[in-house]
């Protein structure tokens, strides 16, 4: 496995792959890795074949925080990422740093559309998917990938990058990760670090207020009340101590509110949830 660090090295590296090699597949990733992130490697690896070549990236994308969020305290861990991503069969890591990115400030951007992206997180977080899709166009042009392979973990960063793909024609398979959970069920994810061993066990919680949030929904079908549902799940998060922002259910595909007749129907939802533990806020979903 190789470690770039220049838009430059990575271009020639994959210009030097002999002719007739299979796909490249992007796994972009801000690093301090886990077997979450691993799983999408191994996925990508899979979809590759032995004959393509597996790229993942590395970088922190300052674009996508908010100035209050944990942009400097967030783990830079490169030489435990690159030998875990070796393990998982990375053919190449691009680990550019913010001068390489963003050598002037990126004025350019990528807006996504409001309708999906001021919902939910993005509601709560300003700003934050046209940072993600800034960067991840940015690492789709420099690696210019066939596939890419994205976390159902943050679902609705996947439906963006999905639109972001569509609309802009871009030649790209856009690959669903499934969710890795630890054996007591919390989603993995690199904030979990920050949680304290009580904190820990207590964030199963969200996940488990989330499928109970969908179960009812699903009870209730056309007679569901959303809107009281929804707040009865955010207050009895709140009364375990948590300062929840959203618990709702959605339809899976445009993350839009269903309608009594799509219930009664039993279309695919989605329960996404971001609630705020101590000074850790996590993102989960459950699909149904
Ligand atoms: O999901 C992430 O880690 C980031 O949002 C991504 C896609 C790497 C863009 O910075």
């Amino acid at each position: 496995m190789q470690i770039v660090h220049t838009i430059a090295a990575l271009r020639q590296v994959l210009k030097d792959r002999p002719a007739g090699t299979g796909a490249i597949a992007l796994v972009p990733t801000m690093g301090n890795l886990h077997e979450g992130h691993l799983d999408l490697v191994r996925q990508a690896r899979e979809r590759a074949g032995a004959s393509g070549t597996v790229v993942a990236s590395i970088f922190v994308n300052r674009l996508q925080f908010a100035p209050h969020e944990d942009f400097d305290r967030y783990p830079r861990t490169l030489a435990r990422d690159a030998e875990l991503l070796a393990g998982a069969g990375c053919d190449l890591v691009f680990a550019p740093d913010e001068r390489e990115m963003y050598p002037q400030p990126q004025r350019y951007q990528v807006v996504p559309d409001p309708a999906l992206a001021e919902l939910l997180e993005g509601h709560f977080r300003p700003g934050f998917f046209t940072g993600v899709c800034t960067v991840v166009m940015k690492l789709f042009t420099i690696v210019q990938p066939q596939l890419a392979v994205f976390g159902k973990k943050d679902y609705q960063q996947l439906m963006v990058i999905r639109r972001l793909v569509e609309q802009f024609a871009l030649p790209i398979e856009v690959i669903a990760g499934e969710t890795r959970r630890s054996a007591q069920g919390l989603a993995l994810s690199s904030r979990n670090g920050y949680l304290s061993e009580a904190e820990r066990a207590q964030a199963l919680q969200l996940s488990a207020a989330l499928r109970g949030l969908l179960e009812r929904v699903r009870r209730d079908g056309a007679a569901a009340k959303l809107d009281e549902i929804e707040a009865e799940a955010r207050a009895a998060l709140a009364a375990q101590g948590w300062a929840p922002d959203y618990l709702t259910a959605r339809r899976r595909s445009d993350l839009l509110a269903p309608e009594p007749a799509e219930l009664a129907a039993g279309i695919a939802l989605v329960a996404l949830g971001a609630a705020r533990l101590g000074s850790t806020r996590l993102i989960d979903n459950v699909e149904g």
